[in-house]
């Protein structure tokens, strides 16, 4: 009998699951003791290391003072209002704002529909259409699930979104086609700057620099998820600075709080808040009862100031390119078929007579957490505090479990 849980992404008539019981910066354990280093940072999101007590500290005081508490009007709160502050500065978008959730599906959809509505502010109600990418991964609310490109993912669940489309990836043509055709109907062009849990598939040469080009052209608005690679991914606050490309929005999940608390938003530039605040009566109808939450955004606050201090984002590149001459060394020797990638997330391409699942399940046995997406593809995205043992531990066991 499969227990009283009904567990996200698996097999719903599946009875036993590894129980994690503790984690200490890149490792955790299960109830038989087993010590694993986490080499996908939980779910591409633990960049601080998990059982931190500092972190725990911040969080219970928090609790003390308010756990939570309302910010629909006219509430606010000090973790809140500083988070805001905080992200705003490190946002490579200027004079921002930040919009909070509990998650990057949350994100995703508030990040569609401030898209379209900013269009009808300015007076442009036929800007509907959002374009997004093949293999792209916006998360599972209707918005995310009509977004993204991963045909299985939206199987069964009724007519998704109107006005969603998607391109092929890296594809400039494609895109620059589609929005030729629709030029005054796109209200947003939605896109990972680097595919990640597809398979980690990073942007083709000048794609995100041509699609930013394209979206002024047609007068759309540039989203950029960032639920993977904000906070710290690619050795940067956000892929945007390591890309070098300014988009209008940016969702964020994961990293902001290292997975402590459930926390997203996005960061809203300029073309979307002068929408917004350009009739002083205009009302936002939309949030969530957890927007803002004070327990959560203080935790984030405690996660940057880790990331800072620790500088854990310079230690991403280096933690990251130890990991990445490891995969390659297992590549050269033709023991997988390839290694995509870039900073501190890769994604190995296995040979077709390789199973991923087989060798996920081979490497937990030997102590190392990766994940198998299909049957080709093994994915690292290992916390920002993992040693120099721990990664070369994460190589050697992948090299064991494909010989
Ligand atoms: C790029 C991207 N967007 C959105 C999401 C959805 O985030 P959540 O699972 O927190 O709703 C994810 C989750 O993996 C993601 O990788």
């Amino acid at each position: 009998m499969p227990s009283a849980f009904l567990h996200p992404f698996a097999k719903p008539s599946r009875e036993t699951f590894t129980t994690i019981t503790h984690g200490k910066g890149a490792l955790v354990w299960d109830d038989t003791g087993h010590e694993m280093i986490d080499a996908m940072a939980s779910l591409w999101y633990c960049n601080i290391g998990h059982g931190r007590g500092d972190m725990a500290d911040a969080i219970a005081a928090q609790v003390r003072a308010v756990a939570a508490y309302s910010c629909f009007d006219p509430f606010t709160n000090a973790p809140a209002d500083h988070l805001a502050e905080k992200i705003a500065d490190l946002a490579p978008i200027d004079d921002a704002r930040v919009f909070f959730g509990s998650s990057g599906s949350e994100a995703i959809d508030t990040a569609m529909k401030l898209a379209r509505l900013a269009h009808v502010r300015n007076g442009q109600p036929q800007r509907r259409l959002i374009i997004s990418r093949r293999r792209g991964y916006h998360g599972t609310n209707y918005g995310g699930t009509s977004a993204q490109g991963l045909p299985l993912n939206k199987e069964g669940y009724g007519t998704l979104l109107d006005d969603v489309v998607q391109v092929p990836s890296d594809d400039v043509e494609a895109l620059s086609v589609l929005m030729s055709e629709r030029s005054d109907e796109v209200a947003a062009v939605l896109t990972e700057p680097l595919q990640g849990a597809a398979g980690v598939y990073p942007p083709g040469d000048g794609y995100l620099a041509e699609t930013r080009r394209l979206c002024d052209q047609h007068g759309a608005l540039l989203i950029f998820d960032e639920v993977i690679t904000g906070f710290g991914r690619l050795g940067t606050w956000f892929a945007a600075e390591h890309y070098d490309v300014t988009p209008d929005m940016i969702t964020f999940a994961k990293g902001v709080t290292s997975g402590y608390l459930p926390l997203g938003g996005v960061i809203v530039g300029r073309a979307v808040s002068d929408a917004l605040e350009s009739d002083p009566d205009f009302m936002l109808r939309h949030g969530y009862t957890y927007s803002g939450h004070p327990t959560s955004c203080a935790a984030a606050l405690k996660n940057i100031e880790i990331l800072e201090q620790h500088k854990l984002l310079k230690a991403a590149v280096g933690m990251g390119y130890r990991l990445e001459r490891g995969l390659r060394a297992i590549a050269d020797d033709g023991g997988i078929d390839h290694v995509r990638g870039e900073v501190a997330v890769f994604g190995v391409g296995l040979r077709e007579d390789q199973n991923a699942m087989e060798i996920r399940d081979r490497m937990i046995g030997r102590g190392v957490i990766t994940r198998a997406i299909g049957t080709d593809t093994l994915t690292y995205c290992p916390p920002l505090v993992t040693t120099d043992a721990q990664v070369d531990r994460i190589v050697d066991v992948l090299a064991e479990a494909v010989a």
